[in-house]
């Protein structure tokens, strides 16, 4: 059966100092709390190594919101899968739509990433969604039925199911506007139709994919109770410890 997560993207926030402090906060009162859902952390890189040293892996995973499309080389001022890896980190993100709209990251630059990832033994956090344009002249389902398609469909059943979804309606991020829980019930269930149309039923049924996008304690709970939403990729209120265990309460 599929897990329930919620994962915190710090983005680029807190100093080192300040993100340990957080880090620790949160891995105590994760460890107090003993939620229904896994919890993770995602990080700046320059924050994975002494987070590491702080938290109880255990009960809380660390990640990482990027990688590089390469494995190593004279690629200066990337940070690569391995590197990623070796600081004790287990998930990354990838493809978060500020990536994809600042950074010029396209499907192809990420079937590199995710390959790299996973042959490093990462889990792939990968973000879809739709930007407001698209919600609004009702492509959103073809929109990101095909960043699924493209991003992912080149891996096997098996490297499929290690892949965690967080479906982030790009209108939605850092805006204080969520999507209602039918809409986003609505994206997950086509989401997942269209996982079990190239890897049958049973991998969708045991894919997790979480909702993203101005996530809080105050609708987390009526977010999480919908079938096919399985957690939360949180920004803003991941930033605040009793924020974020507001969220992963909800469960
Ligand atoms: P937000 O960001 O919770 O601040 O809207 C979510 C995300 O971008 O992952």
């Amino acid at each position: 059966m599929r897990k329930n997560i919620v994962a915190g993207n710090w983005k680029m926030n807190t100093t080192v100092s300040e993100g340990v402090a957080l880090a620790k906060e949160v891995s105590e009162a994760v460890k107090a709390a003993n939620p229904k859902c896994e919890v993770v952390i995602c990080t700046p890189f320059t924050h994975l190594c002494p987070v590491a040293g702080v938290i109880d892996t255990a009960v809380l995973g660390l990640g990482a919101e990027n990688c590089a499309d390469h494995e190593k080389g004279a690629y200066t001022g990337e940070v690569s899968a391995a590197m990623v890896a070796s600081t004790g980190a287990t998930h990354v993100i990838l493809g978060h739509s500020e990536r994809r709209q600042y950074y010029g990251e396209t499907s192809e630059t990420l079937r590199e990433k995710v390959a790299l990832a996973l042959a490093n033994g990462l889990t792939p956090i990968f973000c879809i969604g739709e930007v407001l344009a698209e919600r609004e002249n009702g492509t959103f389902n073809e929109v990101v039925a095909k960043q699924v398609e493209e991003g992912l469909f080149n891996l096997s059943a098996e490297d499929f199911g290690k892949i965690v979804l967080a479906y982030e309606p790009v209108w939605a991020i850092g805006t204080g506007k969520t999507a209602t829980a039918e809409q986003a019930e609505d994206m997950h269930a086509w989401i997942r139709s269209v996982i079990a149309g190239k890897y049958g039923k049973e991998v969708a049924e045991n894919t997790s994919i979480l909702y993203g996008g101005s996530c809080k304690p105050s609708n987390a709970a009526e977010l999480f109770a919908k079938p096919d939403v399985d957690g939360g990729l949180i920004g803003g209120a991941a930033l605040k410890c009793a924020d974020f265990m507001g969220i992963v309460n909800a469960f």
